[in-house]
């Protein structure tokens, strides 16, 4: 029998009393690329106003927002220069405050992008550190002698995460400056009292302007070993999402100390002040689910809400490879914590590149996101499929990119991660028009829109019942819609699970929801065929059998 799938039939409310935060779904803007209204190529914030109702109409309950206060933009935003102020290029204070009106009014949340690792070298602060030894903001970043006869070997063997040299020498100092990530992106010494009382001020002004909570970015930087000792060395040269040992060291002791986990702990109690509604902490940082999970729960003490599980990326999109990480993340993160999956954001290559261009296994992709237990964070245009876009290094705008523009480009062709994170950076493609609706037809977008954007853009795919936006529509609206999806417990139903198969169940208050997932390229038998299909990711459903790549949503035992 081939019957077609609606989920509007089954629908039941949503559980009222799970925690906001615990059954929102996420989706990721980055602003310079979202909506251009002012026709200088930049993406902005009254882009992000004007597009809200479109978020709203796919379900999304919440929105975060890469960084825009101000910043030289050498890092995008990620380079903050003064934490108090909208960047010219995105709009200004009011706007910002209509956004958040605008949102709460449509009972959406804003998680705002805060980082508290470091600023721009051209934050005022840093210039006055960098100015001598003895001003008062001197110990506000991480300074230390050099080694050698005249000190100009760095104190130590450190790495940053990007892959440079993590010290650079200040001549004016005649010491060298710690970065955890680019040479222009000082860490802050969280050591120094006043440097932590004056970024929880931060914190402190962005909540009372009324954002919902913060996306922390490398929070696993904050603190270094005390006595800066050198790193261990390594075998392994690229870096991974699983740990944080690359370019032949562990960086044990420039990342995850033990203090970062009680600092978290210290900003939940900041965040706390706010609590009606009550605001979310969320993590990035890589390393062992073990030890990065004390961010959320460490000694008996609450710290972030969510911590994300670079894990998920560079899982292979195969059934017993996605049933061991549920696995681990399931144990790891049980309730009360939740897991949080990343399959993309403005870092890495994007969804349907790394899918090998498949629209069947995207969808089916989107399917487990929103139906596994965890916070849903979807990367813009991620629902309409947009690729990575090839820039060659030379020509990247990105920090990481002009700082490996050396590398042979074959070499980065080859590989499925990007190094230039411009492509995964191209504008929103809207519609079919001239710059894919992303700027006017005379303004020149900051990179270049995807080549395919006739092919791919909202407005086609609104109007087509079976794209992927009407897919990603459904099942979150299916989410929303479903306190089992939503908030319920997680159980995989390994007699079910094969080579092919991925099943488990969404259990809340007696209702059982099962999800079946054939992850391979074959037509194989449906192991739960007495069963109501709520949700397929296609559109013709067989009883028996499941479709390659096809995934469903099923009441068992009801027809
Ligand atoms: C995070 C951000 C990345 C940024 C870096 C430094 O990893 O996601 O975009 O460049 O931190 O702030």
């Amino acid at each position: 029998m081939v019957r077609p799938t609606d989920c509007s039939e089954s629908i039941s409310s949503t559980n009222p009393d799970a925690e906001w935060w615990k059954k929102t779904t996420v989706y990721h803007i980055y602003p310079r690329s979202f909506y251009d209204t002012n026709g200088d190529g930049i993406g902005d914030i009254q882009g992000i106003i004007e597009k809200l109702d479109y978020l709203q109409d796919l379900g999304f309950e919440t929105i975060w927002i890469s960084p825009f206060t101000q910043s030289p933009q050498k890092d995008f935003g990620y380079d903050i220069s003064d934490y108090h102020s909208i960047s010219p290029q995105y709009g200004n204070m009011a706007l910002f405050e209509k956004l958040v009106q605008e949102l709460h009014r449509r009972n959406m949340k804003l998680v705002f992008d805060l980082v508290l690792n470091h600023t721009s070298d051209e934050h005022a602060w840093f210039k006055e550190s960098a100015s001598s030894r003895n001003n008062p903001k001197a110990d506000w970043y991480i300074w230390k002698d050099g080694k050698g006869k005249k000190g100009t070997k760095p104190p130590n063997n450190w790495r940053a995460m990007a892959g440079n040299k993590a010290w650079t020498y200040y001549p004016e100092r005649k010491q060298f400056n710690y970065t955890a990530f680019l040479p222009f992106q000082p860490d802050l010494n969280y050591r120094n009292p006043e440097v932590k009382q004056a970024m929880f001020d931060v914190a402190r002004f962005w909540l009372n302007k009324g954002v919902d909570g913060f996306r922390l970015d490398i929070i696993s930087a904050i603190y270094e070993d005390p006595d800066l000792r050198s790193n261990p060395p390594s075998l392994r040269l690229i870096p991974s999402d699983k740990s944080l040992t690359i370019f032949f060291q562990n960086l044990k002791n420039n990342f995850l100390q033990e203090k970062s986990f009680e600092f978290a702990t210290e900003l939940r109690n900041v965040v706390d002040e706010f609590d009606n509604p009550k605001r979310i902490l969320i993590g990035e940082s890589h390393g062992e689910e073990e030890l990065i999970k004390k961010f959320c729960y460490n000694n008996g003490r609450n710290g972030l809400n969510a911590i994300f599980l670079f894990k998920a990326i560079s899982t292979p999109f195969k059934a017993k490879s996605y049933r061991e990480m549920l696995m681990t993340f399931e144990k790891h993160f049980p309730d009360p914590l939740i897991p949080t999956l990343v399959f993309a954001n403005h870092d890495r290559t994007r969804v349907i590149t790394r899918l090998g261009g498949s629209i069947e296994k995207a969808k089916l992709l989107a399917l487990f996101q929103f139906t596994c237990r965890g916070i849903p964070f979807t990367y813009f245009g991620d629902e309409i499929g947009i690729p990575r876009v090839r820039i060659p290094l030379k020509q990247g705008k990105d920090a990481i990119a002009i700082q490996h523009g050396w590398l042979p480009q074959f070499l980065i062709d080859r590989s499925i991660e990007i190094l230039n994170r411009d492509e995964c950076r191209t504008p929103m493609l809207w519609n079919e028009k001239s710059n894919a609706g992303f700027c006017t037809d005379s303004a020149k977008p900051w990179l270049p829109v995807a080549e395919n954007f006739k092919d791919i853009n909202v407005e086609k795919q609104l109007a087509e019942p079976c794209s992927l936006l009407n897919f990603y529509k459904k099942v979150i609206r299916l989410r929303n819609a479903t306190p089992a999806l939503n908030s319920g417990s997680l159980e995989i139903a390994h007699e079910l699970c094969s080579k092919a198969i991925l099943a488990y169940s969404r259990i809340f208050h007696g209702t059982k929801y099962m999800v079946l997932l054939n992850m391979s390229r074959s037509r194989v038998k449906n192991p739960v065929h007495n069963a109501e299909i709520l949700l397929s990711t296609h559109h013709q459903n067989e009883v028996h059998q499941l479709q390659p790549f096809e995934g469903r949503v099923v009441i068992p035992g009801r027809q």
